[in-house]
């Protein structure tokens, strides 16, 4: 059993595991078959075979049915990777995506790290933050460690201004040819070229408040300068108090993390540490098209004043045709 507020309900609802915020498959993505560290994916109509830590399990699919991949990433001793493509390498594509009553068009990158400019793992999350923005009408979004901004322009889709924080130059004009692309309106994304913690300690000196936030930090990274590390083992509890310092009252607070090693219960407990009041935590899954396999995607806590907002995205019936 899970406890909402003093409302208790099931751990299972409708079929769907109430733990879970599943990523389904979305036009243009689906999620094929995962085994032996790989997954294999359907991205805008190409097959793909890509690295990643998750699957540790055999795959469901046939080799034959591998092999019929257009790209795949072979990765190197150093850490770095390469794609192999059949025919041509497909170059930049834009990838679009309807959410509420808008069309955005992603800027997909097939970079040599294997990503691709979206993690559609995090699907459930820009919908999630779209619904929270549009619940409230015009409002103030923050996206921290941003990355090519997803989440940010679902927020801005649903009419939020926000602010987009990345401490790397090169995410942050490919987020910008995205929302170029999608027509969101000069200023409806500012594009912040800064470290997380320093651009928090900031707008909390400042008195600024964001009514949704998303805060995706990696397991560790660059800020802008030097000395500005970021290390999810010893800052996640800091950076739940910073979001704390400037969430706005009933705002919205999502964290999530990918980090081996960090669990729901951690994500949690620091945002209630931090005095937010936690309406769900959870692990983020990712379902494949035509099995019930789930693959794990790291975990998500959720503080809003409205547990209704997060329990609509639970029981996503799962698409079909796609
Ligand atoms: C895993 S990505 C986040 C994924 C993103 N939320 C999404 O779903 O598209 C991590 C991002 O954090 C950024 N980053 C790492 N350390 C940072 C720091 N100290 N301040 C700001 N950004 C940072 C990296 O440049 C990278 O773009």
């Amino acid at each position: 059993m899970l406890r909402f507020d003093s409302v208790i309900i099931p751990t299972y609802l409708d079929g769907v595991r109430m733990n879970d915020l599943i990523a389904q498959p979305f036009p243009g993505y689906a999620l094929i078959d995962s085994g032996d560290g790989r997954k294999l994916e359907d991205i805008a109509g190409m097959l793909v075979d890509r690295a990643s830590p998750a699957p540790l399990w055999r795959p469901a699919l046939k080799p034959e049915q591998w092999q019929r991949v257009v790209g795949r990433v072979e990765r190197r001793a150093d850490g770095g990777g390469n794609w192999i493509w059949q025919q041509r390498d497909p170059g930049e594509i834009e990838l679009p995506y309807r959410i509420g009553n808008r069309e955005l068009r992603l800027v997909l990158r097939f970079t040599n790290f294997g990503h691709i400019g979206i993690f559609p793992e995090q699907e459930p999350v820009w919908r999630l933050l779209h619904a929270a923005v549009a619940a409230r009408g015009p409002c103030k979004g923050l996206n921290l460690f941003g990355y090519t901004g997803a989440a940010s322009l679902a927020m801005a889709a649903a009419g939020a201004e926000v602010f987009h924080v990345d401490s790397a130059k090169g995410v942050l004009s490919w987020g910008k040819s995205s929302a170029d692309k999608s027509d969101l309106g000069t200023g409806s994304v500012r594009w912040v070229h800064e470290d997380c913690m320093a651009f928090l300690d900031h707008s909390r000196r400042k008195g600024f408040r964001y009514d949704v936030i998303c805060a995706d930090p990696p397991a560790w990274g660059h800020g802008k300068t030097k000395d500005q590390m970021w290390k999810i083992d010893e800052q996640l509890q800091a950076l739940a108090d910073a979001l704390a310092g400037v969430v706005s009252e009933n705002g919205v607070v999502v964290l999530c993390a990918h980090a081996p090693g960090v669990q729901r219960t951690a994500v949690a407990n620091v945002l209630q540490a931090a005095g937010l009041k936690v309406a769900w935590s959870g692990d983020l899954v990712q379902s494949h098209r035509d099995d019930e396999r789930l693959l794990p995607a790291g975990v998500c806590a959720v503080s809003a004043p409205d547990t209704q907002l997060i329990m609509r995205h639970l029981i996503q019936p799962k698409l079909s045709g796609v």
